[in-house]
């Protein structure tokens, strides 16, 4: 091979394994949609991705549709799923028909190279190698997804797709896109594809484990770089900034969240993102700060003293906190729920709250732990789950107690993340500190 095309090849493998390390393999993506299409055996399902004006603005680069990436890795507009489970009823004259056609079927929008000059190269439907390119063995131009679906849906009465949400927000597509497939099949029953996905999106694979903990990791070196920049004077944007920089300078896509910097009473509102005030000496600075990779979220807040040194009673109340928090650990496992009930990790919280400290009139502080105790973590921060369902190993969860009193212009918040093993529970952000010994130790 001459020296010129080895180079080439060389590059284009580095690329190519520079992008995959961001992704799970296709095999995982293909596992998902074979289980799927076990548990929705009874009708075809068809997901849409979001198109490049859902997913993408100015503002902000393409993103797919989470339901749509956790089944296919696909991060290119305009795409279509179709999986069309083996038909059972052997008397039927579709029988055939429908059992010849592909399970899987990934559709594509034909390629447009002016556009492309606009934003990039895309893979089309007629492009080489898709199967390498795609992990699906059948790939078609979207101009033959009626088609294709009119002849998959001859051997079912039903089409599982995600259906709108009961509060659907306007610029929601999915209300449209579930009324376009009663369009194109007016007799066919359009059933709730996201139970059973959301059932599945809860479990997490190593793989989606793996991503959530690179986040986590460039989480936490954002966290310690901003503790030792925090000093009085500075403004909470500053710190933000300081955040921000180490994901992008590590290969976060972006923040999986508005980060939240709050001092003082700011730290005592849940979700401000303004971060636009000054920090003052004796205060506390509560940063709620995460950031995305390879489409995962992580979810990490600290609440440290703005001078370095905690007064006692932040001391005490973030002790507090903390304490809730190690209580819940404790309690993580198999077969406990996290938000619902009596015995759940929350309420184990709430008591160690309640039964600790008072506020300035003498009275517990069970009534400033104002929000649940945590929740799942995955391709969204907040991860889409049943609260029935109780805990099982792979799931990944916040806990996240906190004390917010205004009076005192004092929040405190401790948030990890959570790994749900066979008989416990483990840290996936145990390496940033949480005593306060160590994270007054760690500002200096
Ligand atoms: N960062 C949002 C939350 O903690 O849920
Ligand atoms: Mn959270
Ligand atoms: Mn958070």
């Amino acid at each position: 091979m001459r020296k010129t095309a080895r180079l080439l090849l060389g590059t284009i493998l580095l690329v190519a394994l520079a992008v995959a390390a961001d992704r799970e393999p296709w095999e995982v993506f293909a596992g998902r949609r074979a289980r799927l299409l076990e548990k929705l055996s009874d009708g075809v399902v068809v997901l849409f991705g979001y198109t490049a004006d859902e997913g993408e603005t100015l503002r902000n680069p393409f993103r797919q549709e989470n339901n749509f990436y956790y089944l296919t890795g696909w991060n290119e507009p305009g795409a279509i799923l179709m999986l069309t489970p083996p038909m059972k009823e052997r008397n039927s004259p579709v029988f055939d028909q429908v059992n010849q056609m592909p399970r899987q079927i990934l559709f594509l929008p034909g390629r447009d190279p002016k556009q492309e000059r606009w934003t990039g190269i895309k893979i089309g439907p007629y492009d080489e190698g898709l199967r390498d390119k795609t992990g699906f063995e059948a790939v078609r131009g979207v101009e033959l997804f009626e088609k294709e679906l009119s002849k998959a849906g001859a051997g079912f009465g039903r089409i599982y797709t995600i259906k709108p949400r009961p509060r659907a927000a306007d610029r929601d597509p999915e209300p449209e896109r579930a009324a376009s497939l009663e369009k194109l099949a007016p007799l066919t029953e359009i059933a709730d594809a996201r139970p059973a996905i959301t059932a599945m999106r809860m479990v997490k694979s190593p793989g989606e484990v793996g991503l959530i903990q690179k986040a986590t990791d460039t989480t936490i070196a954002a966290h310690l770089a901003a503790w030792k920049r925090v000093k009085p004077g500075l403004f909470e944007y500053q710190i933000a900034a300081a955040m921000e920089s180490v994901f992008l300078e590590r290969g976060c896509w972006r923040p999986a969240y508005a980060p939240i910097v709050g001092g003082g009473f700011n730290s005592t509102v849940l979700h401000y993102s303004e971060n636009s005030r000054r920090m003052d000496d004796g205060q506390v600075l509560l940063m709620d700060v995460g950031g995305e990779y390879g489409h995962y979220a992580t979810d990490i807040t600290r609440t440290i003293p703005v001078n370095g040194k905690f007064t006692p009673r932040q001391r005490e109340i973030y002790e507090i906190v903390l304490g809730a928090q190690k209580a819940a650990l404790a309690a993580a496992k198999p077969g406990m729920s996290l938000r619902t009930g009596p015995n759940s990790l929350h309420q184990i919280a709430y008591n160690y709250i309640n039964a600790h400290g008072k506020d300035r009139e003498g009275n517990p502080l069970g009534k400033y732990f104002i929000h649940g105790l945590g929740h799942h973590v995955g391709l969204d921060v907040h991860d889409p789950s049943s609260p029935e369902t109780l805990l099982q190993p792979g799931m990944v969860i916040t806990l996240e107690p906190g004390i917010y009193m205004p009076e005192e212009q004092l929040g405190v918040r401790i948030e990890d993340l959570v790994l749900v093993t066979e008989d416990g529970a483990k840290l996936l952000s145990g390496a940033l500190p949480r005593e306060p010994d160590e994270v007054e130790r760690a500002m200096h």
